[in-house]
Parts: C-alpha cells; structure tokens; sequence
C-alpha cells in the first residue's frame, strides 16, 4: 500500500510500504530521518507521533490507553493525533496521509 507523508518542512512524498509493517517503520524504511522513534516501536516514547489527516481518521482509529497517555505528554496533541509505531499498514490504509508531527 501506499503511504503519503506530509515532512515538518511541509514537503508530501509518497512512499511504498509493506503491510503488516508500522507506518514508523514504513517512514523510516523510506528514508525519511524526522521521526526518532527512540524506543523501536514498543509505545513508550512518543517520538513517532504524527497527525493523521482528517480523511483517514475513521479508518485509522483512534488511541489505544497507554498511548492517549503518552500523546497527553506532547505539547502538539491534536484530535488526530497518534503514534505512528501503534498504526498497521494495511491494504484498507491504501494512500493513508500522515503528517509528522513537531518535535517536544
Ligand atoms: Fe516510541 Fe512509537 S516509536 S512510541
């Protein structure tokens, strides 16, 4: 599937992900160096954090508990925020929009 990606600097690439991959790892596998990601995926850090666009916000879902959590720590929070390691990429998520988020 497909995976579009706003940058900070506002620049929109589309990048080909693998399904059943995260989309931070779809991001990083692309090349792309924004996203931190410090603690590899295991929903404790936040630095994966992205807004999803508004389109894709019933198919992507929102927080699960412990990342609502950690997304409260953030001083960007946005109704459409998550944390791009909790995302699977999927042939439904097809052309999914994310935008990185600012860093804390
Ligand atoms: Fe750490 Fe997503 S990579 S919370």
């Amino acid at each position: 599937p497909k995976l579009i990606v706003v940058t900070r600097e506002g620049v929109e690439k589309t990048a080909e992900a693998d399904t059943g991959l995260s989309v931070m790892e779809a991001i990083r596998e692309n090349g792309f160096d924004e996203l931190l990601a410090l603690c590899g995926g295991c929903c404790s850090c936040a630095t994966c954090h992205v807004f999803v666009d508004e389109a894709w916000s019933d198919a992507v879902g929102g927080p699960g508990e412990d990342e609502n959590d950690l997304l409260d720590s953030s001083g960007h929070k946005q109704p459409n925020s998550r944390l791009s390691c909790q995302i699977e990429m999927s042939n439904a998520l097809d052309g999914l929009r994310v935008i990185i988020a600012p860093e804390d």
